[in-house]
């Protein structure tokens, strides 16, 4: 049966129509059960049905804990096997996140642990780094930092500037998403005491996909 993935977005949803294209196409066996958003005007909520959008204003609530509530009971009540962070950008507190601990997942634009946060592109630049990437990780209360079940790796070119990274990287990051979204459909990833696992057997080092786009173990 598929999978019911509950998906959270804040801007355009590139990431989040890779995820309706992949269904319609046959090759992820899932169903978006909902899009939550922390931004009501975001373009990635016009990308579904209406019946399948939640988005409130995080400003017009008391506080961070408040709207993380609201959100939390919100993406509850849509009885997702999945919940996936696909470029949302709002800090999720501890209480959202112990909800949904293990089957709560983010796609982050960077090689963890390298550039937790913003700016990771402009911070690769910066460091002078040759490669860059992407990482899908489960989420744990601090930001960024848990457990990276795969990367994909771009090189940098000597002529690259953010933007240029960026729209070369998202590519990549769509492919990313949805092959480890496959392997969470099928329910052969999980997370424990830190550490991620694909069919039972711990991941030291994070799957990396591919040039055809499949995942496997890093060489390393
Ligand atoms: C992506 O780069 C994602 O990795 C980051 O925010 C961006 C969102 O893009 N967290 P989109 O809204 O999915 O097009």
């Amino acid at each position: 049966m598929a999978a019911r993935i509950a998906l959270l977005v804040s801007g355009r949803g590139s990431n989040l129509q890779a995820v309706l294209d992949a269904i319609a196409a046959g090759v992820l066996d899932a169903e978006v059960v909902g899009v939550f958003s922390d931004k009501p005007a975001a373009p990635a909520l016009q990308r579904v049905d209406p019946a399948l959008r939640w988005s409130a204003d995080a400003r017009s609530f008391s506080d961070r804990a408040a709207f993380d509530a609201a959100l939390a009971d919100a993406v509850a009540a849509s009885r997702p096997e999945w919940v996936v962070c696909a470029g949302y950008m709002r800090i999720l507190g501890d209480a959202f996140v112990q909800r949904f601990r293990g089957r709560l997942l983010n796609i982050h634009p960077s090689l963890l642990p390298k550039y937790r946060g913003l700016r990771t592109h402009a911070r690769a630049l910066e460091a002078g780094d040759r490669e860059h990437g992407a990482s899908m990780h489960f989420v744990v209360p601090e930001l960024d930092a848990g457990a990276v079940v795969a990367q994909c790796r771009i090189p940098v070119e000597p002529d690259d500037s953010v933007e240029t990274l960026a729209q070369r990287l998202l590519r990549f990051e769509h492919r990313l998403l949805v092959a480890v979204l496959a392997l969470a459909a099928a329910g052969r990833i999980a997370e424990h005491d830190g550490l991620a696992s694909c069919d039972g057997h711990a991941l030291f080092n994070p799957l990396r996909l591919d040039s055809a786009g499949q995942l496997s173990p890093a060489d390393t």
